[in-house]
């Protein structure tokens, strides 16, 4: 299958083209390398460096390489820029989502799939999540993905568009030989890495009295390689539109269980310091991945904590400075 994949020089874009190139797709990346970097994408890997906002680029790389299936990773991710930002965040996910999809339906490409997330559910009333459950996105990041579900859908009914919607939990981990190199880093887990690998000065613990069995906020964490099995999943099964699609384990962790497998699997101790809660962040957040199982035939294998904290120290221990810069970036 010959995949056209945005935002292939991000975190799980890049790991995902990787998997799709290990099983013998035929993949070529679009990026404006805001936040990617080239150095996560094999020489050998045609790229397009365009802006998604740019109707004529966008239009001018779907048709020269002439994909079968699009996977849409590219964004802008986070939450708090999002709020001081939004119209960057409706610009470019939602924008550029309208360019990608006329685009595909200019040069008759009809099956995508979209990264979604968790944060198009807000607070939820109930866990585990499942999809119909309400969406009350309570960022202009979530409003601007669940935006573009809404556009899927509305063009899978209009334009006979095939698509799969995969809401993301929290993903985390590293795989062959790529890794997580944000600026600035926002996630749990490689903040917590980088603190205590001593590139950071502490850890900061956003709330210890959530009606939590610790006090500490859960999160359900997928490995970055679970993730992307199940692109590869979405995509041999677009025959027919799939909807929307949770991505988690039901295991959730919370922030003190990271703490530990940080711990544990560095060898030495992390310091913590702890701050007070963030505003809409809830106690949990947790999926019901119940669909993915039936429609996708998706089981994630290599989720475990210590897998996933193992992994990501690895590539921090092996890339001290990420993608580098400068010259490799
Ligand atoms: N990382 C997570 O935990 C997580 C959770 C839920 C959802 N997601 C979603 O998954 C997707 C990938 O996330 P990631 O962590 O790999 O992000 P990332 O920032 O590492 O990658 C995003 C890529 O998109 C590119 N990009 C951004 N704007 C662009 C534009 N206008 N034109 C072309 N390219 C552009 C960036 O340069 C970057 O390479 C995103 O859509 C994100 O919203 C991620």
């Amino acid at each position: 299958m010959r995949v056209l994949v945005t935002g292939g020089a991000g975190y799980i874009g890049s790991i995902t083209a990787a998997l799709l190139r290990a099983r013998g797709d035929t993949v070529a990346v679009l990026d404006n390398f805001w936040r990617g970097h080239r150095a996560a994408i094999p020489a050998d890997v045609p790229v397009y460096d365009v802006d998604l906002r740019d109707a004529a680029a966008t239009r001018a790389a779907v048709q020269a390489m002439r994909p079968d299936a699009v996977l849409h990773f590219a964004a802008a991710t986070l939450v708090p820029e999002s709020v001081r930002d939004p119209a960057r965040y409706f610009g470019i996910n939602v924008g550029g989502a309208i360019q990608l999809l006329e685009a595909m339906r200019a040069e008759g490409v009809e099956r995508l799939v979209f990264s979604s997330t968790a944060a198009v559910y807000g607070e939820p009333e109930r866990l585990p999540i499942r999809e119909d459950d309400p969406k009350r996105p309570i960022n202009p990041y979530g409003q601007s993905k669940w935006m573009v579900e809404q556009m899927l859908a509305a063009s899978a009914a209009a334009y006979g568009l095939r698509y799969a919607a995969l809401r993301y939990f929290n993903v985390a981990g590293a795989a062959l030989g790529l890794g997580e190199d944000h600026d600035p880093e926002t996630h749990v887990i490689p903040l917590a890495l980088l603190t205590v690998l001593g590139r950071r000065d502490a850890f900061a613990i956003f709330g210890d009295d959530y009606p939590t069995p610790d006090g500490t906020a859960i999160r359900d964490y997928v490995h970055v390689l679970d993730l992307a099995d199940a692109h590869l999943c979405a995509l041999d099964r677009l025959d027919a539109s799939l909807g929307p699609l949770n991505l988690g384990t039901r295991d959730g962790a919370s922030v003190r269980q990271i703490v530990a497998a940080v711990e544990r699997v560095a060898g030495r101790p992390l310091p913590v310091r702890i701050a007070p809660r963030r505003a809409g962040d809830p106690p949990a957040l947790i999926a019901d991945a119940t669909r993915a199982r039936e429609i996708l035939g998706w089981e994630p294998t290599r989720s475990s904590l210590d897998e996933m904290v193992g992994s990501s120290c690895d590539w921090f221990r092996t890339h001290p400075r990420g993608y580098g810069s400068g010259d490799d970036r």
